[in-house]
C-alpha cells in the first residue's frame, strides 16, 4: 500500500492509516494532488449553519469539496453524508465543483435508519440520512458484497417496505447488488464510542468497499471517532482523516489501538 505521508505530521500513523487532528482545510490544502483513490465523509451538519449565514455556509462546503476533488483522483468516487435542512445547498455545491458528467455523475443513497427521535412540532421525524454519491463507483457492488462487510446493510427497497419494524429483517444483506435505499440499525449500543454522530461501521464499511479499490487510499476530512479509518483497516485499504476535535481524534486513535492497529 502506498505511502500517506503529507507535509504535516499526523496525530498516528500506522499500517497505511494516517490520523491528522486540525482544521480539513488547512489539512487538505497541506496534502499532495491525486493521493487518494476515493473519499468517503460525513461532514458537520448544523455547525456552520448556525456561525455562518447561508452563502458563507454554500462557500465553505465548495471550499471543502474542491480540495476533496484535488486529492482524489480525477473523478475518483466521493461518498458524503448530506445536510437534510440544507440538502439543496450541499448538492448544488458538489454540482459546482464536481458537475454531472458520465465519467462522474451525481447519485444518491437513502440510509434509513428509523429510529428517529421525536419532533419538535410542526415537524416530520426523521428516518434517513442522504449520502451524495459523485464519481463512478470503483468496485462492482457484487465485489463490494463479496467482502462482507460485516452483516451488510439492506439494498432492497421492496423487502424494506414489508420490513419497517422487523430487527432481523434490517441489517440483513438480501440482494446481490447494491441499491439506492440502503437500511441498517443505528449503532449498536456495545459499539458505541461517546461520539455523538457516529455511524455503523457495516454501513461505511459498504460505502468504504464501494468507494475505493482494494489497496486503494480513501479519505475523510471529518472522520469524527474514525468510523472510515476502521473500514479501511478491516478492508485492507489505506486511509487518511482529519478531525479539528481532540475528543475525536482519541476516540479515533483507540478504537484503532483496539482492533489491533498500529501500537
Ligand atoms: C458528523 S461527525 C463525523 C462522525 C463520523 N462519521 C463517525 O462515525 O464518528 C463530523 C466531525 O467533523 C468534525 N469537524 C467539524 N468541523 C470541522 C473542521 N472544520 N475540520 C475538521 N473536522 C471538523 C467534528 O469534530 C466531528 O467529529
Amino acid at each position: 500500500m502506498s505511502s500517506v505521508a503529507a507535509a504535516r505530521t499526523p496525530l498516528f500513523e500506522a499500517a497505511g492509516l494516517a490520523l491528522y487532528r486540525g482544521d480539513a482545510l488547512a489539512v487538505l490544502r497541506s496534502l499532495p494532488t491525486a493521493i487518494c483513490d476515493a473519499c468517503v465523509t460525513d461532514p458537520p451538519y448544523g455547525e456552520h449553519a448556525a456561525s455562518w449565514d447561508g452563502p458563507r455556509c454554500r462557500e465553505w462546503y465548495v471550499a471543502w469539496m474542491r480540495e476533496v476533488d484535488r486529492v482524489v483522483v480525477p473523478n475518483g468516487p466521493i461518498l458524503t453524508f448530506a445536510p437534510r435542512r440544507r440538502f439543496d445547498v450541499f448538492m448544488s455545491a458538489l454540482r459546482e465543483v464536481r458537475g454531472d458528467p458520465p465519467e462522474a455523475p451525481l447519485q444518491m443513497i437513502v440510509w434509513v435508519h428509523r429510529q428517529g427521535f421525536r419532533p419538535a412540532p410542526g415537524y416530520l421525524r426523521p428516518e434517513h440520512e442522504a449520502i451524495a454519491v459523485s464519481g463512478l463507483l470503483r468496485v462492482s457492488a457484487e465485489d463490494a458484497l463479496a467482502e462482507r462487510p460485516g452483516r451488510g446493510a439492506v439494498p432492497s427497497a421492496s423487502r424494506l417496505a414489508g420490513a419497517a419494524d422487523d430487527p432481523d429483517v434490517l441489517g440483513r444483506t438480501v440482494a446481490a447488488t447494491v441499491g439506492t435505499v440502503l437500511a441498517t440499525h443505528r449503532t449498536r449500543r456495545r459499539d458505541r464510542t461517546g461520539h455523538p454522530t457516529q455511524k455503523p461501521d457495516d454501513l461505511v464499511r459498504l460505502l468504504v468497499a464501494l468507494a475505493a479499490p482494494p489497496e486503494g487510499i480513501v479519505i475523510d476530512p471529518f472522520c469524527g471517532s474514525g468510523t472510515t479509518l476502521l473500514a479501511a483497516a478491516a478492508l485492507g485499504r489505506g486511509a487518511i482523516g482529519i478531525d479539528r476535535s481532540m475528543r475525536a481524534c482519541h476516540i479515533a486513535v483507540g478504537r484503532l489501538r483496539s482492533a489491533g492497529v498500529g501500537p
